[in-house]
């Protein structure tokens, strides 16, 4: 992913560092660290939320002393006011601890157009915030105890709760999880959620009509898993194309089906077989998925493999391999219906799946 380093022109001739990561023409997060950040973690969400098509802002505020009270959040106010008002467009804030505070401060009254939304992570509720200052802008305040976001002791939620309940824009939520893992994954739940809701990647638009383009892009719309098919072919070989038009289909007896085209190079060995594999991917099988959809002539090279107990070639570190006897072959317009007996299956439960929606790759949010 690349990096760029930047500075930013701040209150009173000062500078700040920056570092802008991702396409730029993406809506905008801003995130605020300071000295007591983890920024490993910081990093860890930005990660994710470049993924989901964000550009992203990482802003280090100016190292000062201890700020105990209100006051001593000049001049980060001015700063982060000069800072917003040079970005391209109005980022989503996203601030923890002491950063939200003074996030929150840049925003109130005349600061509320500056930004298009605010993510306050474990607020420091206890200086003299107000409710009615923090309604301006769509706001979500997040209490998790565990985030690891900031090395400040975190305060419980109750007070931002209290303070926030009948303000319209602004949302409340408790993490509560007892692993940090488990919370990183609700905490990025709730920031995709938000970003969409306020901030969406794409100006929302309907589509409709009965043409092939319209009705593959609607299609694409179901989130599927993503599968390769294996067999071995008609000359010896190990065969296999990527598919994600898998479906469980009965339980007794087990049956699954996967739709082969018919124009596809694998496809009169899919038909002949009598016995072929179901591959569920992980994420890190990405790159497999893509050489199974490619021409490359020999898919199999790099790709660890075995052959299975019934004789078809399994994908080493899949989420689920199924040896299947074929059942049926159904004709389906420009597909085959290739409906499999299950004789075998073989998973591991604690991998993220790779999935695949609206024609990109995509992972889980959250659990
Ligand atoms: C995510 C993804 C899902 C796919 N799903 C299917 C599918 O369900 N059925 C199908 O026939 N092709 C599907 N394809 C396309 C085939 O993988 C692709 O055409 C491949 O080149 C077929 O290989 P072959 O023609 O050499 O057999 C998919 C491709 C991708 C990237």
């Amino acid at each position: 992913m690349s990096v760029t380093s930047i500075q930013f022109k701040a209150f009173a001739g000062q500078t700040l560092q920056a570092e802008l990561l991702g396409d730029a023409k993406n809506p905008a997060v801003l995130m605020i660290l300071d000295a007591a950040s983890n920024v490993a973690e910081w990093r860890r969400i930005a990660d994710a939320l470049l993924l989901s098509g964000r550009h992203v802002v990482m802003l280090y505020l100016r190292t000062s002393g201890a700020m105990d009270a209100a006051s001593d959040y000049f001049p980060h106010v001015d700063d982060m006011r000069a800072i917003l008002a040079q970005m391209l467009s109005r980022p989503v804030i996203m601030a923890a601890g002491r950063g939200a505070a003074i996030a929150l401060r840049a925003l109130q009254q005349d600061g509320a157009h500056l930004a298009a939304g605010l993510i306050s992570v474990d607020l420091h509720a206890d200086d003299g915030l107000d409710g009615q200052n923090m309604g301006h802008i769509p706001s979500l305040y997040i209490a998790g105890g565990l985030t690891g976001l900031d090395a400040v002791p975190r305060h419980d939620g109750t007070l931002v709760s209290s303070l926030i309940s009948d303000v319209p824009l602004a949302k409340f939520v408790q993490l509560d999880a007892a692993e940090p893992d488990d919370v990183h994954e609700a905490l990025l739940g709730q920031l995709l959620e938000f970003l969409e809701l306020y901030h969406p990647r794409d100006a929302r638009e309907f589509r409709s009509g009965s043409d092939p383009r319209t009705l593959r892009d609607a299609m694409g719309l179901f989130a599927t898993g993503v599968t390769i098919v294996t067999a071995v072919g008609d000359n010896g070989d190990a065969i296999g194309m990527t598919a994600n038009s898998f479906t469980s289909v009965s339980l007794d007896p087990p049956l699954l089906l996967v739709c082969i085209a018919k124009s596809a190079g694998s496809a009169p060995h899919l038909q002949s077989t009598t016995k072929f594999g179901v591959n569920v991917l992980q994420i890190g099988q990405q790159p497999a998925s893509n050489r199974f959809a490619s021409k490359v002539e020999d898919r199999f090279a790099g790709i660890d493999w075995t052959m299975g107990e019934t004789g078809v070639p399994l994908l080493d570190g899949s989420l689920v391999s199924f040896e299947c006897e074929r059942q049926t072959l159904h004709d389906a317009g420009d597909h085959f219906i290739l409906v499999g007996h299950v004789m075998r299956a073989q998973f591991e439960p604690h991998r993220d799946p790779l999935l695949f929606f609206r024609g990109k790759y995509r992972r889980l949010h959250f659990a």
